[in-house]
């Protein structure tokens, strides 16, 4: 596997390559991350995974200057999942003037779940990815569904910019008690460890609810909010979503998503569970 820092190292070592697979990452890898390469490689080759805290995408008071960077550790893991070149450039390399144009995602969706919550932030990926597009040149990128709106993003930008770009969803890997794996878990407590699986079991209870075949959405995930603060959360939002356009359930929706984001302590985590509607 071979690895490079620079845009020109990079160009050098994809010469001749025409059906890539990429996996834009932050770093600091664990089994999701990896089944996204293991994705990856089902699809296309070579493999090349970014390893890049994008400072864009984080805002003020945001955890960019602790966020855990682990590179070696994360090339041996990339490595051993016969991922085949990793881009891991500094800020000066990917920003080496200060990003003047960037891509403005419609407000709509940019100010809407965890977009509400992190003014800025899905301008920030959508502008890193778009660069890391241009720089990699991939026929087929990867992206995790536990970012759920940052795919449906992403997404959109291949889309209204016509990028020759396949984007594939892996599916969220989980620890054994159900807390979706994240680089920010390592930010818990051992207490707030434990205490983590209740954001994902409060979705799924919703879910279980709407399979059940309630549809007062807004109690629902109101009633999931409080019971999470009951215990000692910061609650940014419980939503209930069709999983297509990540609006506000039509009644026709068949497939529908339940997210949240909530704070314990001083980590914020992020989940969804997808829900399938029989006709
Ligand atoms: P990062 O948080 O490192 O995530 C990289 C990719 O891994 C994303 O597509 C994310 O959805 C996926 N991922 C994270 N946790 C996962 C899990 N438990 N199971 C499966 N996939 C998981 O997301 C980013 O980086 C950045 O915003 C980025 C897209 C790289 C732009 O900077």
């Amino acid at each position: 596997m071979q690895i490079v820092h620079t845009a020109a190292a990079l160009r050098t070592a994809l010469a001749d390559t025409e059906h890539s697979a990429c996996v834009p990452t932050m770093g600091n890898l664990h089994a999701g991350h990896v089944s996204l390469v293991e994705l990856a490689k089902r699809h296309g080759a070579p493999v090349v995974a970014s390893i890049f805290v994008n400072p864009l995408q984080f805002g003020a008071g945001e955890d960019f200057e602790r966020y855990p960077r682990t590179l070696d550790a994360d090339c041996a893991r990339l490595a051993a999942a016969g991922c085949d070149l990793v881009f891991a450039p500094d800020v000066t390399e990917m920003y080496p003037v200060p990003q003047r144009y960037t891509v403005a995602v419609p407000s709509a969706m940019a100010n809407d779940l965890c977009g509400a919550f992190r003014p800025g932030h899905f301008n920030g990926v959508a502008t890193v990815v778009l660069k890391l597009f241009n720089l990699i040149r991939p026929r087929i990128a990867v992206f995790g569904k536990k970012d759920f709106q940052q795919l449906h993003v992403i997404r959109e930008l291949v889309r209204q910019f016509n990028l020759p770009i396949e984007i594939l969803a892996g599916d969220t890997l989980r620890e054994a008690d159900g807390l979706a794996m994240s680089s920010r878990n390592g930010y818990l407590s051992p207490a707030e460890r434990i205490q983590a699986t209740q954001l994902h079991r409060a979705l799924e209870d919703v879910g279980a609810a709407v399979e059940r075949g309630a549809r007062d959405f807004d109690t629902l995930a109101a009633t999931a909010a409080r019971h999470l603060k009951m215990t000692g959360w910061r609650v940014d939002y419980v939503a209930v979503r069709d999983t297509g356009t990540l609006a506000v359930p039509k009644p026709d929706s068949t497939r529908l998503i339940v997210l949240g984001a909530a704070t314990l302590g001083t980590t914020r985590l992020i989940d969804n569970i997808e829900v399938s509607l029989k006709a």
